[in-house]
C-alpha cells in the first residue's frame, strides 16, 4: 500500500502555509490528510500558526500569546515575503474555521507546537484544542500530534478516544517506542532522517503506524517505500499524489 499524503500545513509549497487557502488547494489535489499547526492567543483561543510569532509569515509583529485573535485577525497570513501580496486576503484562521472548512472533506492532524504548552492543564492549549475538536464533531477525523510528551499525556487525559501522534524530531528507535507507549499513541512520527529497518521493525511488532515528513521529491518517496509508511507530510501534496498513481 503507498503511503497517504499529508499534506504539510496545507498545500504549502504553492500557497501560503497554515491557511485556508492552502487546505482548499490541498483538497483540490486530492490530499488525503491535512496538517496544520496551533497555537494559543492571549486571549485562549487556539490558531492556526506554525510559530510562536506572527513575523515570518504575517504582515505583525510580536508573540502569538502577546495577542488577541482580534489583533492577530487584521493581519494578512499571505506569507508577503514569501508570496509578495497575492494572498493578502488570507487570515491567520482559527482552529475552529479550519476544522469547519476540512469536516466531512480530510482528516486532519492538529499540531500542538511546544513552545505553545504551559503549566495551566485544564485551560491550555491542549484542552481548548479538544474542545474546538468536540464541538466541530470531528474526534474520529482529527490525530493530535504534538513534539510535547506533557501536551500528549494531556491529550490522552482530555479525550483518550482522539487519536494521538508523537513527533520526534531526533530519537533512537527505542526511545520512540517508550515515548509512543507512555501517551498511548497510535501514530508515531519520526523526522524522515530518523527512518530505519530496525524502527520500522519495532514499529510494526508494536502495532504503530510510522508516517514520516517532509517528502517534497518523488525519487524519495520512492526511495522511502521500504519504511512501508502509514503516511508521508509534503508541501507538494499533489506532486506527491501524482507519482503515486504513475506506480500504480
Ligand atoms: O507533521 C510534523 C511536522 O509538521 C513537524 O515539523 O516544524 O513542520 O511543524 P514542523
Ligand atoms: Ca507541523
Amino acid at each position: 500500500m503507498p503511503p497517504l499524503i499529508i499534506a504539510h500545513r496545507g498545500d504549502s509549497a504553492h500557497v501560503p502555509e497554515n491557511t485556508l487557502a492552502a487546505f482548499a488547494a490541498a483538497l483540490e489535489e486530492g490530499a488525503d490528510l491535512v496538517e496544520f499547526d496551533v497555537q494559543l492567543t492571549k486571549d485562549g483561543q487556539v490558531v492556526v500558526i506554525h510559530d510562536a510569532t506572527v513575523d515570518r509569515t504575517t504582515t505583525g509583529r510580536g508573540r502569538v500569546r502577546d495577542l488577541t485573535l482580534a489583533e492577530i485577525r487584521v493581519l494578512s497570513a499571505g506569507y508577503p515575503s514569501r508570496f509578495a501580496d497575492t494572498h493578502r486576503g488570507e487570515r491567520v484562521p482559527s482552529l475552529g474555521e479550519a476544522l469547519a472548512m476540512l469536516k466531512d472533506r480530510a482528516r486532519v492532524m492538529v499540531e500542538i507546537k511546544p513552545d505553545a504548552v504551559t503549566d495551566d492543564a485544564e485551560g491550555g492549549i491542549e484542552a481548548r484544542a479538544v474542545a474546538e475538536v468536540r464541538k466541530a464533531g470531528m474526534e474520529k477525523d482529527v490525530a493530535l500530534l504534538s513534539f510535547s510528551r506533557r501536551a500528549l499525556l494531556r491529550c490522552r487525559k482530555l479525550a483518550p478516544a482522539i487519536v494521538r501522534g508523537h513527533l520526534f524530531q531526533k530519537a533512537e528507535p527505542g526511545e520512540v517506542l517508550a515515548g509512543a507507549r507512555e501517551v498511548a499513541s497510535e501514530l508515531v512520527m519520526p523526522e524522515k532522517h530518523m527512518l530505519s529497518d530496525e524502527l520500522r521493525d519495532r514499529a510494526r511488532e508494536a502495532g504503530l503506524k510510522l508516517a514520516t515528513w517532509v517528502v517534497d521529491d518523488p525519487e524519495e518517496l520512492r526511495r522511502l517505500a521500504r519504511f512501508d509508511l502509514y503516511g508521508v507530510a509534503s508541501n507538494r501534496p499533489g506532486v506527491m499524489l501524482d507519482a503515486i498513481r504513475e506506480e500504480e
